[in-house]
């Protein structure tokens, strides 16, 4: 099978392509599908055959569970029990983040199988602010199951080409959205009955919506670093692994070259001053952010540029540390996943 691209760049062809994706979730097929975080591999979160199907697709671990993507905010209390000590704070979280990059875990309901939660009682939600999406999930009028549209463990995608080089030979159908315009995955939180008056928020996965941004609505709780597998399945030591293996270089000081050995660097703006780039003849350099040193323009061009080294074919893609404040974090996040090799992750 090659999987088809349906373009969405006018009216006609993204009504056609809209149609084509709902008959086929119909049906029970997967479809690849534009988020405006990542791809997404997507099949009628109802139906467990169709589900089952993404796990394969991906080879995905079945305790790895899926983030299940409403067409609308009414579409939550079908799928997720709302605590009522937590009801006000998750209906803020809704209204200010909602549709947008925010996966919020909560008790599931019995309509959500169990393969989609990997047999947890809880179930994580989000609504896409991708148009197509939208359009996709409201035509379906059912909940819609996606984890990103990459093979288990690889880089997630954020254009339909980078879905067509991942499963483009096992997949009937990529919409073509265009680039992702947040380029990392949903910040995935857990919300807790208020402390002192102000609801408790767990990041169990870093993402766009920062601590910052969370901070107004109320505190974040501290997580010691390596418990995070334990509360968000899948989040292994090494998701995003290119294929070409990485190493986070914290220091410049800290390199030392094998002269058998080809290196690329992932830099953050390719200036000179930070220390990397004159350190060695690199054989590849790519920049995520040239010359502007803009965060968010890192983080849509992140996993893109990552792919670009994958395929360098060098020995190894060195990259460099940045500052751990606003999207820095979840990008940190990403590189030091990727620099672990020992484990696979989704
Ligand atoms: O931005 C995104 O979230 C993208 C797009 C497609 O929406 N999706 C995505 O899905 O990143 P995926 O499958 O690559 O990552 C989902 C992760 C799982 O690995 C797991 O860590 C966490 O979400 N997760 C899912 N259900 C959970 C639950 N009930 N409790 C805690 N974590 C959960
Ligand atoms: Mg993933």
């Amino acid at each position: 099978m090659t999987a088809a691209i349906a373009l969405t760049d006018t009216q006609d062809a993204a009504a056609d392509a809209i149609r084509r994706a709902v008959e086929l979730l119909q049906a029970g097929e997967v479809v690849a599908l534009p988020t405006e975080t990542v791809y997404g591999l997507g099949a009628d979160a109802l139906n467990e055959d169709a589900v089952a199907k993404v796990f394969a697709v991906k080879e995905r671990p079945e305790f790895d569970p899926l983030i299940v993507h409403l067409s609308d905010r009414e579409q939550l209390r079908e799928v997720a029990e709302i605590p009522e000590e937590i009801e006000s704070y998750i209906q803020q979280l809704v209204q200010e983040f909602w549709p947008g990059p925010l996966t919020i875990v909560l008790p599931k309901k019995a309509a959500i199988p169990d393969l989609v939660t990997a047999g947890m009682p809880t179930v994580a939600v989000r609504m896409s602010a991708h148009p197509i999406f939208t359009k996709v999930a409201r035509t379906l009028g059912r909940p819609i199951a996606a984890p990103s549209a990459n093979r288990f463990g690889r880089i997630s995608p954020t254009s339909a080409a980078a879905v067509m080089e991942e499963l483009g030979d096992r997949i009937p159908l990529i919409l073509d959205g265009g680039a992702c315009s947040d380029g990392l995955e949903s910040t995935i939180v857990r919300v807790s009955p208020p402390e002192k008056n102000k609801p408790v928020y767990e990041i169990l996965r870093a993402g766009p919506v920062t601590p910052d941004m969370l901070k107004q609505f109320g505190q974040i709780k501290k997580r010691k670093p390596g418990n995070v597998a334990k509360d968000a399945p899948g989040q292994l030591a090494s998701h995003y692994a290119p294929r070409t293996p990485i190493r986070l270089l914290e220091k410049p000081s800290d390199f030392v070259a094998d002269p058998a050995k080809s290196y690329a660097l992932l830099s953050y703006r390719e200036n000179p001053k930070d220390g990397y780039l004159d350190l060695h003849e690199w054989d590849e350099v790519a920049a995520l952010t040239p010359g502007s040193g803009k965060q968010a323009e890192a983080a849509v061009r992140f996993f893109y540029v990552l792919r670009q080294l994958d395929h360098a074919g060098v020995d190894e893609i060195i990259a460099e540390p940045m500052s751990e404040v606003g999207l820095g974090i979840a990008m940190m996040d990403r590189l030091r996943r990727a620099s672990h090799q020992d484990e696979a992750g989704s």
